[in-house]
């Protein structure tokens, strides 16, 4: 018999999750699956009652269910309860549980980096979901500062609020400066448009776009430009998505296998994206 997993989203037919996780299964020697779900929004508690009923193993959670999906989980852990969004679902005795494991993907992909974020000035674009795990993460690797710029600038107020950090209106973005910067908004999915311009990214030495349609977006070409370490967002998802199959299967890939999923999740997105290219 197949155990089953898959991500629920909207919209989700696009996911590099699938090349992520069948892969890491075969490799794990498992016998599972990984699918897309496309959830609407208002059908989330139907979806999750559905996973429940249908022996579902375990999920991965993308835009827009993070947050919403905690209310009809039986348990998350205290990491997730402290981010506000779970991205991980196992299914254990029935009983549905909840992770976060973006946040260690984001440490990941500066580890790999050999970039050291301890006591280092991060700047952070954006306060939607994803800033969430962001500024966890931060938080955990003991960085001296931690700024938020938001277009809605409540939207900031809150999360500095929530994790002890600093929010600043987005009129003020222009003045930003710091070691690391941290793009988290949806702006640059699929165009050529950038939150802050090369000036900006001059000020800084690193600088990670979560954004990875396209893979190299004109926020990282900037940052390139005027002489940042750039990282990324695919290596983010790779990390996450590398954590989540450790939740699920209890057991840990060598780093031959790593190096395996890695290679096929960015000739996938060069693929797909030498495709869109031509249209
Ligand atoms: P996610 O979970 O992917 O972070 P989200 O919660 O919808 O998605 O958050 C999207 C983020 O992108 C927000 O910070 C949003 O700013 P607002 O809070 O002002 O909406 C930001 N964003 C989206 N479009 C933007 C734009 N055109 N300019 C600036 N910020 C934008």
């Amino acid at each position: 018999m197949y155990n089953v997993y898959g991500v629920i989203g909207y919209p989700v037919k696009h996911s590099l999750s699938p090349i992520i996780h069948n892969l890491g299964f075969k490799l794990l020697g498992l016998k599972a699956v990984y699918g897309t779900f496309e959830v609407l929004p208002e059908d989330l508690e139907k979806a999750v009652m559905g996973v429940k009923a249908l022996g579902i193993k375990g999920l991965s959670v993308t835009v827009p269910h993070k947050e919403r999906i905690i209310n009809y989980l039986d348990v998350i852990d205290d990491i997730s309860s402290e981010i506000g969004a779970v991205n991980t679902v196992v299914m254990e005795n029935r009983k549905l549980l909840g992770f976060n494991t973006d946040w260690i993907g984001v440490l990941k992909a500066f580890e790999t980096n050999g970039v050291s974020l301890k006591n280092k000035r991060v700047v952070v674009v954006g306060a939607g979901g994803a800033a969430k795990s962001v500024i966890y993460a931060m938080k955990k690797a003991e960085t001296k500062e931690v700024i938020v710029y938001n277009r809605t600038y409540q939207k900031a107020i809150e999360l500095a609020e929530r994790f002890s950090v600093i929010a600043k209106p987005w009129e003020e973005l222009e003045k930003a400066e710091g070691e690391v910067i941290i793009q988290t908004t949806s702006v640059g999915l699929n165009s050529k448009v950038s939150v802050v311009g090369p000036e900006v990214l001059a000020r800084f030495k690193v600088a990670m776009d979560l954004v990875y349609s396209p893979l190299k977006t004109t926020f990282l070409s900037y940052a390139e430009e005027v002489g940042c370490q750039t990282i990324d967002g695919l290596l983010m998802l790779f990390y996450q998505g590398i954590e989540q199959l450790k939740i699920w299967s209890q057991k840990t890939l060598p780093s031959e296998s790593l190096d395996l999923i890695k290679k096929e999740l960015y000739a996938e997105i060069k693929r797909r994206q030498g495709l869109d290219d031509k249209d």
